[in-house]
């Protein structure tokens, strides 16, 4: 990760990673908020005459432009004047804050539109992925990039940019007027505060967005092991590993806790840095008027002047620099989201896939990325339409990978997997899993109703009854429907717990049915099985076998597998 960029590029890559739309309404937006911070100072300073025309009698004629006003609006008593002139002050200041809680609304709308629309849009990307990408990446680290960076980035990251832009055309305004009314306090100012920001900037902007990329990864590693004491909460007691997870997570909190407090320093020191040196400044330059000249007078007001001017720019100076350093700080936010925003996706391949005839695999080999040997070596497989094949070999063979190629998870590494002739690729691997229905052992189920679990994903209101109790019937859960205290309305519990493992492998077919699948592909769990299960599910996969539905069939037992009509062995 390049942290050296100069802000510049920064910016640029920030408004590039913008979707359109924003783009504009960005521009818009900053545009508003510097009127807004030229309201303030204005209104701010419009008090002043006011003050001077109530204190000193006879202001408002001395003053030119007052006078003039004064004269053009046919006043004829400074008293009414000054009462009109507070009442535009109050109009003004009205008018102003109006507008303040407008920008900030507006702000407020563009950042959480912003988090919206990236994220949804990462989780999108993230999604298209694939299989290997969700399975070889830790869980907390996906919510992270998908929830945690975009909302990052629109919040901190692009605050920061408004800020920045807004402080920088100030400065620019305070900078103009200076050099229109004495460029020598400017000059020194300038001399002053250049320097000190550009050395501070230097020495700490690498440091900065490196402790932004570090504080950003241990979000998920300071959660990591609180989930895995309650996920595995059994295994950590029996092992009475408790103490190892408690000192991962405070060796974490302690790395984030100085992290933090580094960054909180380093961000307020320029302030003060800048501000020791601006009176430093004062106290040489007076001094050498005391000693030196002989005009002391005139260096007074030269420096009374310079100070004013200093107490107005540095706050705006130091805004600035907290700004520049908050952008560093959420530097990595731009490698993240460049790199899932990137939306290089593949051609997509629209022929349907028919799955008249048969599912061919020819010479196919597979290989994990970062995998020395190859998993799947040279297999050939034909699955017609109607049969079922079985698959058997030793535990780590193969076979789920097998099974996750034919799903269209993995993409084979040599040789092809095709349906009826049509090759099954990234291009139309979606085309093909609309045909597919995936039990486990292991069913995924979530904690709401029997038909919740089967029309998996379906809001209840589109649940089709006739197609439950079709799927219901051939699943061979009506049995179990029956026993059932409020029929299929009845929750069966986070993770199943209130159903048997057979019961669950039957809600597993009963989901595929469903969802009009015509090929069901069965993953046996290794051990788990007892007799009375594995009986069930032999008997499950005949009535389904008779009903000529596809299948492809992982078993340990070649009696799970008695009614397939072929078996293919992986060694
Ligand atoms: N996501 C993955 N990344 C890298 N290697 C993997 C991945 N998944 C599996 N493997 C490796 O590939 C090999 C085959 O695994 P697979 O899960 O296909 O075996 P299996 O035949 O289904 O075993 P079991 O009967 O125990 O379920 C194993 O050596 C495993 O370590
Ligand atoms: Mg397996």
């Amino acid at each position: 990760m390049n942290s050296s960029h100069s802000i510049f590029s920064t910016l640029g890559r920030i408004y590039k990673i913008l979707p359109k739309t924003y783009r504009r309404k960005s521009i818009l937006l900053t545009l508003a908020i510097l009127v807004n911070s030229l309201f303030e100072i204005v209104g701010l300073a419009a008090i002043l005459p006011v003050l001077a025309a109530i204190l000193k009698k006879g202001f408002v004629e001395q003053q030119p432009i007052l006078h003039a006003l004064y004269q053009q609006l046919a006043f004829n008593d400074p008293k009414h004047f000054i009462v009109a002139m507070c009442l535009m002050i109050l109009l003004f200041i009205l008018i102003k804050n109006l507008f303040g809680v407008w920008v900030q609304t507006k702000q407020a709308h563009f950042s959480w539109n912003l988090h919206e629309s990236i994220s949804s849009q990462v989780f999108e990307n993230a999604f298209k992925r694939g299989y290997l990408f969700f399975s070889q990446n830790n869980s907390n680290r996906i919510l992270n990039r998908i929830n945690g960076i975009p909302q990052q980035f629109a919040q901190q990251m692009l605050i920061n940019v408004f800020q920045l832009i807004n402080e920088f055309l100030i400065l620019i305004l305070i900078i103009g007027s200076l050099l229109v009314y004495d460029y020598l306090i400017l000059l020194l100012l300038g001399g002053i505060v250049l320097p000190v920001f550009v050395f501070f900037y230097q020495t700490t902007k690498k440091r900065i967005a490196s402790y932004g990329t570090r504080l950003n990864e241990l979000g998920p590693e300071i959660v990591k092991p609180v989930y895995e004491v309650v996920f595995g909460y059994v295994d950590v007691v029996v092992n009475g590993i408790f103490p190892n997870f408690k000192k991962e997570y405070l060796s974490k909190i302690k790395e984030a806790k100085s992290l933090r407090i580094t960054v909180l320093i380093i961000q307020n020191i320029p302030n003060r840095l800048i501000e020791t040196c601006v009176i430093l400044a004062v106290l040489i330059i007076l001094l050498y008027g005391l000693f030196q000249l002989q005009e002391t007078d005139k260096i007074l007001t030269l420096m009374s002047i310079f100070g004013l001017a200093a107490y107005r720019t540095i706050p705006s100076i130091n805004r600035l620099i907290l700004a520049v350093m908050n952008i560093k700080n959420f530097h990595y936010t731009l490698d993240y989201l460049e790199d899932y925003l990137n939306t290089s996706s593949t051609e997509k391949n629209t022929t349907p896939i028919l799955f008249k005839e048969k599912l061919c695999v020819k010479n196919l080999s597979f290989s994990y990325p970062d995998a020395n040997n190859p998993v799947l070596k040279n297999i050939s497989i034909e699955i017609k339409k109607g049969e079922s094949l079985g698959i058997m070999g030793s535990s780590g063979s193969g076979k789920t990978t097998l099974m996750n190629i034919l799903l269209g998870f993995l993409q084979p590494t040599s040789g092809h997997f095709s349906i009826d002739e049509i090759l099954v690729d990234n291009t139309n691997r979606e085309i093909w899993q609309q045909k597919c229905g995936y039990v486990r052992q292991d069913v995924f189920l979530i904690d709401g109703s029997l038909e919740d679990n089967i029309a998996f994903g379906v809001p209840k209101s589109d649940v089709d009854p006739i197609r439950l109790e079709a799927a219901i019937q051939k699943a061979q859960l009506s049995t179990l429907l029956d026993t059932l205290p409020s029929g299929k309305d009845t929750n069966i519990g986070e993770r199943g717990a209130k159903i048997s493992g057979g019961q669950r492998q039957r809600v597993g077919i009963a989901r595929a049915l469903y969802h009009g699948a015509e090929i069901l592909f069965f993953d046996e769990a290794t051990s788990a099985l007892d007799s009375t299960t594995e009986e069930e599910i032999t008997e499950s996969i005949r009535s389904l076998h008779e009903s000529h539905l596809t299948m492809v069939i992982i078993a340990h037992r070649e009696s799970t597998l008695k009614y397939c009509d072929s078996i293919f062995r992986l060694a």
